[in-house]
């Protein structure tokens, strides 16, 4: 997939500090880009239903296998074939070289951001795909622990750019559950397959619908601008590692209350079923799976609003979501919860807390004619409260994972 390059006024760039790095040119340059999730939170390793749309930030990798780099008939080609250096350099932080052997690698051992690109890579591996060695430069504007996905885009950029020059065929479901795999056993976060299918199947324009059981996607226009709104992210600077213990606590509870209700994932619990579980499971579980149930409801009307009457009515839909989450869930912060209400008192018409949660980013649909008044409010609720000063910018609904170079 993705093989005829689009263009990407950075992707020129990157090749040419690509060259000036290794000493050749890329064989390409590939895009992935991060996400928001406009509802449907918690529910993807439920089997649920999630509308995450990918945004206009993106990780572009410009990546040479090392293979090839001599001609047929030469000496040592049998020698390079077994090369398996990996060679990475990222333009942020200290921009450290990082070696690896394709060959050697172990989960868990990677502590740097290396461990997206070489999960992928060992993913592929596992999978029977043989990964040659390779050098590869990153370029990322997903800001980083912002619950935006930035690690997924970098594993989405990769194994894009490694399908291709590979050619192992992956079609864009199994480069999801690949990437999942490098996620929740090399990386160690037990995250489900949202992230990656807004990265990898997003459009523009669109938000993408996905059935987590099967993983079909039906795409669902997203026209804010066109209903005078902006889908403003307002990042709180908390920041939260997935592979820390309170996404996989809200994980078991949720395994819990599936197998205490003697069904395969909590998809299969109705909301009118809620009232026989309350009796079955003890409070907290009763309310993780509540959360779980009514959330893939909200899910289903915010897609039939969106298709009926427009972005303008799901506002009610994105707070009740916020409510289930922080009483819920409990999986908001104060943060999160300041962000929501002072963008809500201010002139938005829905807010939410948006991915894992434990920090990260809101989310808050405004008309564009209270966006100012939100960002101004929202700066100084986080100011008189003595917290880190939030980054407040618009996101709009982008391609998916694509060749750019
Ligand atoms: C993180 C995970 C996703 C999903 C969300 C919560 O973003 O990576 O798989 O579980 O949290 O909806």
């Amino acid at each position: 997939m993705n093989t005829t390059p689009r263009i990407d006024a950075q992707a020129g760039g990157l090749a040419a500090r690509f060259e000036a790095t290794f000493g050749a040119p890329p064989h390409g340059v590939w895009a992935a880009p991060g996400r928001v999730n406009l509802i449907g939170e918690h529910t993807d390793y439920n089997e649920g239903f999630v509308l995450p749309f990918a945004i206009d930030k993106r990780a572009r990798t410009a990546v040479r296998l090392r293979g090839d780099t001599l001609q047929k008939g030469s000496p040592h080609q049998g020698a390079l074939r077994e090369d398996t250096t990996v060679r990475l350099l990222s333009t942020s932080g200290g921009q450290v070289l990082v070696l690896a052997d394709a060959a050697k690698l172990t989960p868990g051992a990677v502590k740097s951001w290396a461990k997206y690109p070489l999960g992928v890579v060992w993913a592929l591996q596992q999978h029977g795909i043989q990964v040659p060695g390779f050098d590869l430069l990153l370029d990322s504007d997903v800001p980083l622990g912002a619950g935006l996905s930035s690690s997924h885009a970098i594993e989405c950029a990769v194994i894009t750019a490694l399908n291709d020059l590979t050619g192992a065929g992956l079609t864009a479901e199994e480069m999801v559950r690949l990437t999942q795999h490098a996620e929740n056993a090399f990386v160690g976060a037990p995250t489900g397959i949202m992230d990656q299918s807004a990265s990898l199947r997003g459009a523009l324009g669109h938000a993408v619908f996905l059935d987590c059981r099967d993983q079909t996607v039906q795409l669902v226009p997203f026209a804010a601008q066109e209903a005078g709104l902006v889908l403003l992210v307002i990042d709180t600077k908390v920041s939260h590692s997935h592979a820390d213990g309170g996404y996989a606590s809200r994980r078991a509870s949720c395994e819990l209350g599936a197998e205490t209700l003697g069904v395969k994932a909590l998809r299969d619990v109705a909301i009118g079923e809620l009232e026989k579980a309350r009796e079955l499971l003890d409070p907290v579980t009763f309310r993780r799976v509540r959360h779980v149930v009514t959330e893939n409801e909200r899910v289903l009307q915010t897609v039939d609003m969106l298709r009926s009457q427009g972005p303008a009515h799901i506002g009610g839909l994105l707070d009740a979501s916020h409510a289930s989450m922080r009483d819920d869930f409990e999986i908001s912060c104060p943060e999160l919860d300041l962000a929501v209400d002072t963008a809500r008192g201010n002139g938005a018409i829905g807010a939410r807390m948006t991915g894992g949660g434990f920090g990260g980013s809101a989310i808050a649909l405004t008309p564009v004619q209270h966006e100012q008044q939100v960002r101004d409010a929202v700066v100084r609720a986080f100011a008189d409260a003595g917290h880190t000063a939030p980054d407040i910018f618009t996101v709009t609904p982008a391609a998916g994972a694509e060749r750019i170079l």
